[in-house]
């Protein structure tokens, strides 16, 4: 078969368009399946993690370190969600439940104040409770304690949540009282409402199962450490004492977490491969008072950690992983004297240290419930400071409807 010249260039033509059709069809495959896999890349997480757990349990994962154990959890978990769940989180202010009334007055303050409790008022926040000191809307003065707590809490940078600057010695001269609402989240992180079940002893065989549960443990020491800023800012009329030992909790909680990102890598995973909850910061702010606070955290969710990271530490040496094991020792020997600084200022802020004295003092729906594992590490407790009597009765409540 023969073509004349033009048949020739009309299908020369006509093969020219074919072939860039094909090749733009192909294109087209390719950055899909490329997008497709880079999606499942992201979802997965770090490569050896598991990635996200699919399995949605109620509550906030199982018992371990600033955690509640299951079943034990709020009844209802959108009447006291955490302030803001997305990633970057705005400069905003707390409206807290205010359950006692706040009588500390700073210690010498050295410039005239706005109110007789010798407090600065800045622009007021206008949600903060008619009991407890005004909240100011200021920002804190540069290279003060006060500023550095701001910009650790309000950062959304991992880098600096994981390794923030010392603080300053600087204080600011005249106590003022900030409530800050909600954390800033890098974008690494994903908040979410429901935190996926917790594994069980045995699925921490499992290494990449081990990784979700020392990924929890890392995100407790995080709101751990930004909820001793908060209250450094919270509690600016606390004596100085007080707020010094916030400064050194805070340093402590930082390096609990540098063990855990540690121990993480160890696990194949890094920070944020995994979802987490801001369950602290929807119930610790509550704490109206430096009191309230040292009942909360002190003696309430670092008090329950003893009896957890015990329990934690022997799970972790049952499967093999040794070092797990030593950090959780190491921090749970640390977090004693954590809870040995919550009941000394309860003590002295309160007068008492019983455990009615103390129940009275956890803002609702904050339960006993939620802060004792089981068992109860006694022998720990003890050396806390705790009496045998507290013990007693903390080991004998029972939960009641209202408890969350
Ligand atoms: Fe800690
Ligand atoms: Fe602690």
């Amino acid at each position: 078969m023969h073509l004349s010249f033009a048949a020739f260039r009309r299908f020369s033509s006509f093969s020219v368009w074919i072939a860039l059709a094909w090749q733009g069809i192909a294109q087209f495959v390719a950055y899909f399946f490329l997008q497709r896999s880079r999606a499942e890349v992201v979802s997965r997480g770090t490569p050896g993690c598991p990635g996200t757990p699919t399995g949605a349990g109620a509550g906030g994962g199982g018992s371990s370190l600033w955690q509640a154990p299951r079943g034990t959890r709020a009844k209802s978990d959108s009447a006291s969600k955490p302030a803001v769940m997305g990633r970057v989180i705005p400069f905003a202010y707390q409206k807290t439940a205010a359950t006692a009334p706040h009588d500390l007055h700073p210690e010498g303050p050295s410039q005239p104040h706005d109110d007789d409790r010798g407090i600065r008022l800045g622009p007021v926040s206008p949600s903060t409770p008619d009991d407890a000191p005004k909240a100011s809307l200021d920002t804190p003065p540069a290279g003060t304690v006060e500023r550095w707590a701001h910009d650790y809490i309000l950062s959304v940078d991992l880098a600096h949540k994981l390794s923030p600057p010392p603080p300053p010695d600087a204080w600011e001269p005249v106590p003022v009282v900030r409530r800050l609402a909600a954390p800033g989240r890098p974008p690494e992180l994903r908040v979410v409402r429901r935190a996926p079940k917790a594994p069980g002893p045995e699925a921490i065989r499992v290494p990449a199962r081990r990784a979700e549960l020392v990924h929890t443990f890392l995100h407790h020491e995080l709101q751990a450490a930004e909820l001793f800023a908060w209250a450094i800012l919270a509690f600016a009329d606390a004596p100085p004492a007080f707020r010094r030992g916030l400064v050194g909790i805070f340093r402590d909680e930082i390096r609990h977490m540098g063990l855990y990102v540690d121990h993480l890598a160890r696990l194949g995973c890094r920070f944020g491969d995994h979802p987490v909850r801001d369950w602290f910061w929807s119930r610790v702010p509550a704490a109206s008072t430096p009191a309230h606070f040292g009942a909360v955290v002190g003696m309430g969710v670092e008090g329950g950690n003893l009896d957890h990271a015990k329990r934690f530490a022997e799970r972790l040496r049952a499967v093999g992983d040794d070092e797990g094991a030593r950090i959780e020792a190491v921090i749970g020997e640390e977090e004693i004297a954590h809870v040995r600084f919550g009941l000394h200022w309860f003590r002295e802020l309160t007068g008492a240290d019983d455990f009615e004295t103390w129940r009275a003092h956890l803002p609702p729906p904050i339960s006993p419930i939620l802060m004792r594992g089981a068992p109860i590490e006694r022998a720990d407790r003890l050396r806390a400071g705790f009496s045998e009597a507290f013990l007693d009765a903390l080991e004998r409540y029972e939960p009641e409807p209202r408890d969350g």
